[in-house]
């Protein structure tokens, strides 16, 4: 009888050790967590639960998967909802008449990913800066983050301006902007007017990333992409060593594989230079696939992503115009990165989407010719992809990046 009276409190004093532990160690966790996910300026008060839910998700490959139609949650919001999205890119508007393209949902194969959660993307942006830099697949993934987000925010607290090369949405009661640059080369180029770009002989500056880098100093997020303008030339780019200004333009050749390696290692020295590691977060969209040539995925000859309403089931199909020797480079140069460089790869997973262009189903800015309407594979876009659609994938995986690290 004794015996078990002076027990009890022993072990209910053990019980409390235990869980006192179990309490500090779990502490100690998150706040390592959070520390990590939100460097000193990206920290947030948040009890976010999917936060110790989906844990996994730090370890698996978010990037490696299939798509899972999903009636219940996709697509995301409704194109007429999100007055921001170009008409080069409404496809509903534009007549699609098919819309299982857009409930389509990326499950990768080793976890769940958490929701994407505009509140929390909100605030964590609160008195920030936000850019992406690139061309118009960049701005395609621009229109998409801000469809994403703008529904929480009342109609006059928001707005979005256009000045040249920089379009700025602002969240006036977060005090944040997402910003789009038009840089289609990253580098200087002669395509870099952003209303006018439609040259056919394209000339790159070497090392010449200040002309457009000094309108992102200060950005907190940054995301980068650039491709589809360096493949269109075929396999050599032209390289401008002096100015644009120059009356004899001095211009070599070079490899479309050497030059992209060359923008890659500017891109990674201004990111040295101006992004401090701690406070910031840089983003890089690998290459977005094209599907021009149907023949690839078993098609009838002749054929692009034109009347295409199903993704590719091969989930380890890639399409030949994402150059595997442009994603090695990129692997090669952001190794070298001093600052995190967090890679997007989002090739593999976007290349079994052939039925996510915009295809014929977006505004023309020039009137078809009767031949060209009388075969719509002739003029199909297979190249953008429509919103809601696609791009909005690109941004469930950005958040999983920007929170789960
Ligand atoms: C979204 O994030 C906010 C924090 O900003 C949190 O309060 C809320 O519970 C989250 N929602 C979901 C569904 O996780
Ligand atoms: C708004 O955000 C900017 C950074 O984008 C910061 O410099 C400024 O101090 C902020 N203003 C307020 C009132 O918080
Ligand atoms: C970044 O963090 C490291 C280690 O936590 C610290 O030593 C360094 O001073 C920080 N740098 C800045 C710019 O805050
Ligand atoms: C579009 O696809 C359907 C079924 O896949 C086919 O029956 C039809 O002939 C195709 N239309 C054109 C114009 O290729
Ligand atoms: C991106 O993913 C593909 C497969 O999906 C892989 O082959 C490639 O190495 C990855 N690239 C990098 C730089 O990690």
């Amino acid at each position: 009888m004794a015996k078990s009276n002076s027990t009890k409190p022993r072990f209910s004093l053990y019980l409390f050790t235990f869980l006192s532990f179990i309490l500090f160690a779990s502490t100690i966790l998150l706040i390592h967590d959070f520390l990590f996910i939100f460097p000193p300026q990206l920290q947030l008060h948040s009890n976010d639960a999917d936060l110790t839910r989906s844990h996994t998700v730090h370890t698996c490959d978010i990037f490696s998967g299939r798509w899972v139609p999903d009636e219940l949650t996709r697509p995301l919001y409704q194109e007429s909802d999100c007055p921001y999205i170009q008409p080069t890119l409404t496809c509903q508007q534009h007549g699609r008449p098919d819309k299982e393209y857009r409930r389509l949902r990326w499950q990768p194969h080793g976890c769940d990913i958490p929701k994407f959660n505009a509140s929390l993307m909100l605030e964590s942006l609160r008195g920030k800066r936000m850019m992406f830099v690139g061309d118009s697949i960049s701005r395609g993934q621009y229109i998409s983050l801000i469809c994403l987000l703008h529904q929480l925010i009342p109609q006059h607290a928001k707005s979005m301006e256009t000045f040249h090369s920089l379009t700025v949405f602002t969240a006036k009661e977060y005090n944040a902007t997402i910003e789009f640059y038009w840089a289609p080369f990253l580098l200087e180029s002669n395509a870099d007017n952003a209303v006018i770009h439609r040259v056919t002989d394209r000339i790159v500056r070497k090392g010449s990333i200040n002309k457009h880098g000094r309108y992102w100093k200060g950005v907190d997020i940054v995301v980068f992409n650039t491709y589809i303008w360096w493949i269109t030339t075929g396999s050599k780019m032209k390289i401008l060593l002096g100015s644009f200004k120059d009356e004899a333009k001095e211009i070599v050749e070079m490899s479309t594989v050497e030059a992209y390696r060359m923008a890659m290692k500017t891109v990674v020295r201004w990111v040295r230079m101006n992004m401090k590691p701690n406070k910031t977060r840089v983003f890089f969209t690998s290459m977005s696939p094209s599907h021009g040539r149907s023949i690839e995925w078993g098609g009838e000859p002749g054929g692009n992503c034109y009347n295409e309403t199903t993704p590719i089931e091969d989930s380890s199909y890639w399409d030949s115009n994402s150059l595997k020797s442009i994603m090695q480079v990129i692997g090669e140069e952001f190794k070298k990165s001093k600052v995190p460089i967090t890679f997007l790869n989002i090739t593999q997973l976007s290349s079994l989407r052939k039925d996510a262009h915009t295809s014929i189903y977006k505004k023309r800015w020039n009137p078809l010719t009767p031949e060209q309407l009388a075969n719509p594979t002739s003029y199909a876009d297979c190249i953008h992809w429509c919103l809601p659609g696609l791009q909005d994938t690109w941004n469930e995986l950005l958040f999983v990046k920007l929170f789960y690290p």
